[in-house]
């Protein structure tokens, strides 16, 4: 009994260092950092007009039940949460009209261009796909001091 407990002790305390090391892999980043390139922000500007706009309009101000994903009250939403739950919401739950329709890289690529729109600034790597370095990224509506 008491050596399966030390067992079990030494197992959770393995996988708290596993998860550790998991982290220090992807460091936290901010949508200030430049999370996703120009060019994905141009390829998701075109789909976000094919597929998109017709709900949340061109300018992205919103329109009857759609709203808006530009703005205060867009990043007000967001602001505090991880790029990767804006992701998911997307992937999951967007095209109102054709939901989960999106693959990986295209919600990357029509996220980058929300973020875009919204003056954040590109980079020189892709926004990821995965979850843990999506999840790593924060959004908020203020630059950061010292970003
Ligand atoms: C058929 C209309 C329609 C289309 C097309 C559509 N949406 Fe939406 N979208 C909505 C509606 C309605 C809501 C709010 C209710 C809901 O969540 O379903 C919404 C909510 C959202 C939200 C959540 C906004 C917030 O701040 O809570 C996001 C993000 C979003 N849509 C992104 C997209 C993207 C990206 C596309 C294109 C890939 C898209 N939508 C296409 C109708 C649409």
């Amino acid at each position: 009994m008491k050596n399966t407990l030390i067992g079990l002790a030494a197992a959770i305390s393995a996988l708290g260092a596993s998860a550790m090391a998991l982290h220090a892999q992807t460091p936290a980043r901010n949508v200030w950092d430049g999370v996703f390139t120009a060019d994905q922000a141009a390829q998701g500007k075109a789909l976000f007009d094919a597929k998109c706009a017709t709900c949340h309009g061109a300018d992205l101000n919103g329109q009857e039940m759609a709203p808006p994903l530009s703005g205060g009250i867009f990043l007000g939403n967001w602001s505090g949460q991880a790029a990767g739950d804006l992701f998911t919401r997307i992937h999951t739950t967007m095209p109102g009209n054709d939901p989960g329709s999106l693959n990986n890289a295209e919600t990357a690529q029509v996220l980058s261009y929300i973020l875009s729109f919204n003056k954040f600034p590109a980079g020189a790597a892709p926004l990821p796909t995965d979850d843990a370095a999506l999840a790593a990224i924060t959004i908020t509506a203020e630059k950061p001091a010292g970003k």
